[in-house]
């Protein structure tokens, strides 16, 4: 299904992705873990086509989506959807209009600009926020929810593409951790519902371990591991973060990052998170 072959991406002197290949043969729900600048977001626009690979290829049941170009590339990025930390929500549209703008690759700009969306549209735009639990919401401003509320609308957005694969970077890493749950516990439902593919980077071990198939591990652009939840034991994570011995498993890329990059200050602040 999804072939992943020798993808590089440099940034200057800096390979962000490096030589990175793996296959997804079946429909799977694959988080991404590493730390800070791993290559995690490099790798997702690339296979958004938000970014141009510098070498490598990406097959899609048999096409490289790295050399699609104009309506065809368009219509690769419908069937790829995107959520993003900060849900990237139009914040002072109503819901429902946000919804409906995961058809802008398919209706073109002008319905858009005058709000003219065909009743079925809008039927489904509210049936797929009745699936996320915030049909009542509908009528508000984007602004108006909770993060949680608008990380769903977003994914409502992504939904209304009907796509094949939804790309998520780090979906939750805005949220407290019980509109976290509600999240991931939406995406998890989306894949084994609908059968699409979830492709998500994860700033936390925990989530991944609990809400994947398989994880793959990236550190300085390279893939370090690629496995189930099972095989991702603390040792290995620490390899993957390149934590020292203080690594503990409920560490966080930005944990570990901080506690890294500033010692004596950041530590207290790190040691609540890594306990000892
Ligand atoms: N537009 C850019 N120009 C130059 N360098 C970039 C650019 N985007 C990313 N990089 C570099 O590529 C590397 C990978 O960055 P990327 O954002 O993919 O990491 P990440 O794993 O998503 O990190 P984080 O967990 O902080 O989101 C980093 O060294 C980063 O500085
Ligand atoms: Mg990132």
């Amino acid at each position: 299904m999804l072939h992943v072959e020798n993808v590089t991406k440099i940034f200057g002197q800096t390979a962000a992705v490096d030589n990175a290949s793996f296959t997804i043969d079946r429909p799977a729900m694959v988080g991404i873990i590493g730390r800070s600048g791993a290559g995690k977001s490099t790798f997702l626009r690339m296979m958004n086509r938000l970014t141009d690979a510098t070498s490598g290829r990406l097959m899609f049941n048999g096409t490289d989506i790295l050399q699609l170009k104009g309506r065809d590339k368009r219509a690769w990025q419908s069937q790829c959807a995107m959520i993003f930390q900060q849900f990237n929500l139009v914040p002072r549209m109503d819901v429902v209009s946000n919804v409906l703008h995961g058809l802008l690759n398919r209706r073109g700009t002008l319905p858009t600009l005058f709000n003219m969306w065909p009743a079925a549209d809008i039927h489904r735009a509210i049936d797929i926020l009745d699936r996320l639990g915030i049909a009542e919401q509908a009528a508000k401003r984007a602004e108006a929810l909770s993060g949680g509320q608008q990380q769903r609308v977003a994914i409502a957005r992504a939904l209304m593409q009907d796509p094949q694969v939804i790309l998520a970077d780090e979906p939750i890493a805005s949220l407290d951790p019980m509109n976290a749950q509600v999240v991931m516990d939406a995406l998890r439902r989306i894949h084994e519902e609908d059968g699409r593919t979830i492709i998500a980077n994860l700033h936390t071990l925990d989530t991944a371990r609990r809400y994947c198939d398989r994880v793959i591990g990236m550190r300085a652009g390279r893939i370090v591991f690629d496995g189930t939840p099972d095989q991702l034991t603390t040792s290995v994570a620490r390899e993957i973060y390149g934590a020292g011995a203080e690594f503990r498993e409920e560490a966080t890329s930005t944990s570990i990052a901080a506690l890294q990059s500033n010692d004596a200050q950041n530590r207290t602040f790190a040691g609540s998170m890594l306990s000892d």
